[in-house]
């Protein structure tokens, strides 16, 4: 090839980097603590590129860092362009983007276009503004109803409990679907538009390769009135848009905007929504013309078993083919319980319930929570698409369910009258090493209180550990480069039902067996396995990967 050709491919295997990436979420906050104030920050992640190059992530996605009153561990935007100083400084940004770069990783941002904080100037301008006036009309004020109009002007509830809207001292409201401390942007206003453009160009311009959108699918409203009951938060939506706040078809002419953005750099920039839309109309929001990529959160919901695991891919990947974007794969994320312990409770458990009882009913079985949970993972990076990674996962770590009460930092909690504990459990900082009173992320104690069982999950304790969960993701990811070609997949009958067995191009297997008695073991090289062999046999609730040639 010529020089030319061969740069012209370089070029185009860069914009399509996404594709099948591996990307890692980093929740800055719990991440790694530089200077030892408790709370995790950019130096942080600056500090443990060399973790994540050595994990083989293909890029990190950064859950907000930008100045907020942390009311929502930080969608509480208070300003999108510019880093909250507890974690840094945009200097301290840069530099972490370049070294994320120079050991050949991506960096992508979380968006939280659907709110601000009530801390962001506009808000404050709003507040200090006339009803009426085009202060308050960047977000959505509204008189109320009843006599005094001393009633919210809808029965709109908020994803955290209670009423979504908040009244004001002059005697309006305003709306809020999350906390009240996240005030609702109106996205009918091009002044909002336009600012969410130039934020995008903001960090497109310091180098930052692709965009997580927060609660994509509420933009657009139908704030005519009389406001109508919208039909549900996220389940059972309707399927041609008429809920009144969510996946109304209005939203696509917002993402397209942004598209002209993203392809206005070289390579494009990428992004990923957050719409907890119905499948059927997910697809949407991952048009190459709009953001390209959408969460699939599918498997979160599914109990480890065998059809419903076959039951989530087929649906996924016929969906990707829709509009030509490819899947997305998501176990464990900041907002659900972590899947260790997901698959270590019994089929059913409502999580919220558990969570209630501080974690002790059901018990967590935590040692088939690990086994089928490295099973579960390996089989996920067996996929076509891009397979997201929570922080902590791959320590194998379980949901600290039982934080007292004080040190719950979810608006949940409060919101619901401490009847929900919400989600800071998954949230704990990460143990790096087996000693020091946070276990390494910082030197002195951390934000939430860690367990002493995360000594022995800690990163220094599984470092070279042959066996270890930590070696086991290093082991895929690495396998996952060599092994990934076109985004297809074979299924491979024949074999028991518990058994999920398909192949990539190229004769990559991945087989899982969900059953409780081992199954034998199908022909070819054993790469990998999440569990040891036991002879000629996959034990229960394992996963094998095997190439149909031998290793070089
Ligand atoms: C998304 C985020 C979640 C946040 C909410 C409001 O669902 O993932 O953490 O609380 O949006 O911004
Ligand atoms: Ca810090």
């Amino acid at each position: 090839m010529t020089d030319q050709l061969v740069a012209a491919a370089d070029a185009s295997l860069d914009a399509t980097w996404w594709r099948q990436a591996c990307v890692y979420q980093i929740y800055p906050r719990s991440f790694a603590d530089s200077n030892s104030d408790g709370l995790g920050d950019i130096a942080g992640v600056t500090s443990r590129i060399d973790y994540l190059a050595k994990l083989g992530v293909d890029a990190i996605w950064l859950s907000p860092f930008y100045p907020s009153a942390l009311a929502d561990g930080g969608y509480d935007v208070a300003d999108y362009r510019n880093v909250h100083p507890q974690l840094g400084t945009l200097d301290d940004f840069d530099v972490m983007v370049e070294a994320a770069h120079g050991a050949g990783i991506k960096v992508i941002v979380d968006i939280v276009p659907n709110h601000t904080s009530d801390l962001h100037e506009w808000f404050v301008e709003a507040l200090a503004s006339e009803p009426g006036s085009a202060a308050r009309n960047r977000y959505i004020f509204r008189d109320g109803t009843g006599p005094d109009g001393a009633e919210p002007p809808s029965d709109w509830v908020s994803h955290f409990g209670g009423s979504a809207w908040t009244r004001v001292p002059d005697g309006q409201w305003y709306l809020h679907l999350f906390a009240r401390a996240q005030p609702d942007l109106n996205w009918d206003n091009r002044e909002v538009r336009d600012d969410f453009l130039y934020t995008l160009r903001f960090w497109s311009d310091r180098g930052v390769d692709g965009f997580r959108v927060d609660v994509a699918h509420a933009l657009a409203k139908d704030l005519s009135e009389p406001l109508r009951s919208s039909t549900s938060l996220d389940a059972n939506l309707p399927l041609d848009g008429s809920d009144p706040l969510y996946d109304r078809d209005e939203v696509h002419e917002i993402f397209a905007e942004w598209r002209q953005v993203f392809n206005s750099y070289d390579p494009p920039r990428t992004a990923v929504a957050e719409a907890w839309a119905p499948t059927e109309r997910r697809a949407l929001y991952a048009r190459p013309t709009e953001l390209g990529q959408a969460f699939n959160f599918d498997l979160v919901k599914v109990d480890f078993d065998a059809d419903e695991f076959r039951a989530v891919i087929t649906t996924c990947l016929a969906e990707a083919e829709l509009t030509g974007a490819s899947s997305t794969w998501v176990l464990s994320n900041h907002d659900i319980v972590r899947h260790t312990t997901r698959f270590g409770l019994p089929k059913g458990t409502d999580l919220q319930d558990w969570l209630m009882t501080h974690g002790t009913s059901p018990k967590v079985d935590a040692e088939a929570g690990l086994r089928r949970a490295r099973a579960a993972s390996l089989l996920m990076l067996a996929l076509p698409g891009s397979a997201y990674l929570y922080q902590g996962e791959e320590l194998g770590l379980l949901e600290v369910a039982d934080l007292p009460g004080e040190a719950l930092q979810d608006p949940i909690w409060e919101r619901t009258g401490n009847e929900r504990k919400g989600r800071d459990g998954c949230r704990v900082p990460l143990p790096w090493s087996h000693t020091g009173e946070s276990f390494g992320f910082g030197e002195g104690s951390a934000w939430l209180p860690q367990p002493e069982q995360f000594a022995a999950s800690s990163v220094l304790a599984q470092d070279g550990k042959a066996g270890s969960t930590l070696e086991l993701y290093r082991e895929a990811l690495r396998l996952r480069r060599q092994l990934q070609s076109a985004e297809e997949l074979t299924w491979v009958g024949g074999e028991s039902p518990e058994v999920v067995h398909f192949v990539r191009p190229g004769g990559w297997h991945c087989v899982t067996n969900f059953g409780s008695e081992p199954v034998a073991l199908p022909e070819g090289v054993v790469r990998l396995s999440s569990a040891p062999l036991q002879g000629a046999t996959i034990p229960a609730e394992t996963t094998v990967w095997l190439t149909d040639w031998p290793s070089v």
